[in-house]
């Protein structure tokens, strides 16, 4: 039995290796690649999603929808600090590369509608599109079977500030509809669940680079930016809540500790903005999320290394560095 699954994505290193998780795994069945604006440029974004695919030997195999290009209310803000371009400088001839005509919001809608309650959506950049699509139609949420959400931290630090975490700090007007659209969440936050169960050591990392296949080599192209930024701030190693988001989707057994709580997003004030308030139970407030608080690392980091060891027909060569 596979599950049908759209990627909303802010193409850029993690982003990258759930799309490989996602065309890889038997058992998802990718319907579609939305992109919407959040880590690094929309169009390098865009770059990003069809080197992944060339990676996989999978250019064209699965429809890119382009989502919206800037946040609801805020201006957009980049993570170019922390990813670089997303995919390691990498470069391939883009002749005949396509996108499709159909707005990402209408393809979430479109393809929600044709099959409804059987697509569940992984959303692993800022909220935008999401909010979009459920303004657009107040019956969007209840036909789609089940949202992943990636962001906000579970009473827990951020990242691009000290309360804020990047998906839900760059859209926080975006991530409040969501979470109160009426959507079958699961959240998979930042602290301190990623950086306890999903950050892959030096070790593991050189692990992975042994590999010697092209998934392995893309992978260690699209991180390297990352784990530079992630050390520098103290982190020991890359870091990857996006494809953990797929991976609670498609196999729930890693799962070790989650429960049901009222999540709630921080809109107005500059210093918390973007913050997720997760109630613990004793608030009275009524559960809009199951929140996951733990998973098996070692097994996640196992699953992931399983993938990237599968050998792959890139599409086509990597140009020579300008
Ligand atoms: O805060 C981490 C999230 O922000 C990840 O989804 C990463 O790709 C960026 O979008
Ligand atoms: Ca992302």
């Amino acid at each position: 039995m596979t599950i049908p699954v759209i990627i909303d994505t802010d193409t850029a290193q993690d982003d990258c290796v759930t799309i490989i998780a996602g065309m890889m795994d038997p058992v998802a069945e990718v319907r579609a690649i939305t992109m919407v604006a959040g880590n690094v440029g929309f169009d390098q974004q865009v770059r990003n999603a069809h080197l992944t695919l060339n990676a996989l030997g999978m250019l064209g195999e699965v429809p890119i929808f382009l989502g919206c290009r800037r946040p609801v209310l805020v201006p957009w803000v980049s993570a170019e600090n922390v990813h670089g371009d997303g995919s390691g400088g990498l470069r391939i001839d883009e002749q005949g590369l396509r996108t499709e005509d159909e707005h990402g919001v209408d393809a979430l809608l479109r393809l929600t509608a044709e099959a409804p309650g059987e697509i569940s959506i992984v959303a692993i950049g800022p909220l935008t599109n999401l909010a979009v699509a459920a303004i657009k139609d107040p019956t969007f949420p209840a036909r789609v079977k089940r949202l992943v959400i990636m962001g906000g931290s579970n009473n827990g630090r951020g990242n691009i500030t000290p309360a804020g975490e990047f998906n839900f700090y760059v859209d926080p007007h975006a991530a409040r509809i969501v979470f109160e659209a009426g959507f079958d969440i699961t959240l998979v936050p930042w602290a301190p669940l990623t950086l306890n169960d999903a950050v892959f050591k030096r070790d593991q990392l050189a692990e992975i680079a042994s590999l010697g296949t092209p998934l392995s080599e893309f992978f260690g192209h699209v991180c390297a930016s990352t784990l530079a930024f992630d050390e520098s701030v103290g982190i020991p190693g890359t870091t990857h809540p996006d494809s953990l988001s797929l991976t609670v989707l498609l196999h729930p057994e890693l799962v070790t500790r989650s429960a049901r709580q009222h999540v709630a997003i921080e809109c107005d004030s500059e210093l918390t903005r973007g913050y997720s308030a997760i109630s613990w139970g004793v608030h009275g407030l009524e559960p809009n999320a199951e929140v996951i608080e733990a998973v098996d690392g070692e097994a996640f980091y196992a699953y992931l290394k399983g993938i990237l060891a599968t050998r792959t027909e890139p599409n086509r060569p990597y140009l020579a560095r300008g």
